[in-house]
């Protein structure tokens, strides 16, 4: 399995260059940079992980709801940490050394931005456990695409909902479908690390 997923993060790599030199690197760095706060929330939801289920250990069925892989403190951790980088991201690199990336928005609507990010991301995550737990899955088991989409999902729902005019004008198609691309690639990537250093139970 180990080689598997090593030769998939290879692949993956591959396919990034060529969407690097087919959409040209400042798309490829955009989208990276737009998504960050919603990849930071991800990764340390799972860095931290917890204990108390969110679903405190109720069944639909014969299945659990989200299972014990979502719990209240990889939530609030995650947020947090999401949130926080947002801002660093925000006002020291926008606002301060003017850096040139896209802006979260004029204060105080980028702190609307953030939370949809870091907020929406453990949200399609929990909605991403909820499909699993519906399909029979355990928690852990794979599902290609919505594992490492379904945080995505989520940010981009609570902002079309929430920051709509901002979003339309940030989340242009290309970019769109560079964080498509790199989204599934980076968190394979991260997720591996992840198992390597003994934070995770399974490398996807
Ligand atoms: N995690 C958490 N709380 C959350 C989200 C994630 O504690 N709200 C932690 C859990 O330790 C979880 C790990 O992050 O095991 C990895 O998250 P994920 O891959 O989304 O969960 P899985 O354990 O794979 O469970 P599922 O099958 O439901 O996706
Ligand atoms: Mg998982």
């Amino acid at each position: 399995m180990n080689k598997k997923v090593a030769k998939l993060v290879i692949l993956g790599f591959g396919v990034c260059l060529v969407v690097l030199v087919c959409m040209g690197l400042d798309v490829f760095l955009r989208a990276i940079w737009l998504m960050l706060p919603a990849y930071i929330t991800n990764v340390s939801a799972a860095f931290f992980g917890g204990k108390i289920p969110i679903d405190r250990g109720i069944f639909w069925g014969k299945t659990r709801l989200l299972g014990d892989g979502k719990t209240y403190e990889g939530l609030l951790k995650g947020v947090s940490c999401g949130f926080g980088f947002g801002i660093f991201q925000q006002l020291f690199f926008c606002d301060y050394i003017k850096l040139q990336m896209p802006s979260f928005g004029p204060f105080p609507s980028f702190l609307v931005t953030l939370f949809c990010l870091s907020a929406g991301a453990m949200l399609g995550d929990m909605l991403g456990s909820l499909i699993k737990r519906r399909l029979g899955l355990k928690r852990g088991a794979p599902l290609p695409l919505v594992d490492q989409l379904d945080f995505v999902g989520g940010a981009w729902l609570l902002l079309f909902i929430f920051a709509r005019d901002w979003s339309l004008k940030t989340f242009t198609l290309e970019i769109i479908i560079a964080v498509i691309i790199i989204t599934p690639l980076l968190h394979l990537l991260t997720n591996y690390i992840g198992f390597k250093i003994g934070r995770k139970e399974v490398p996807w």
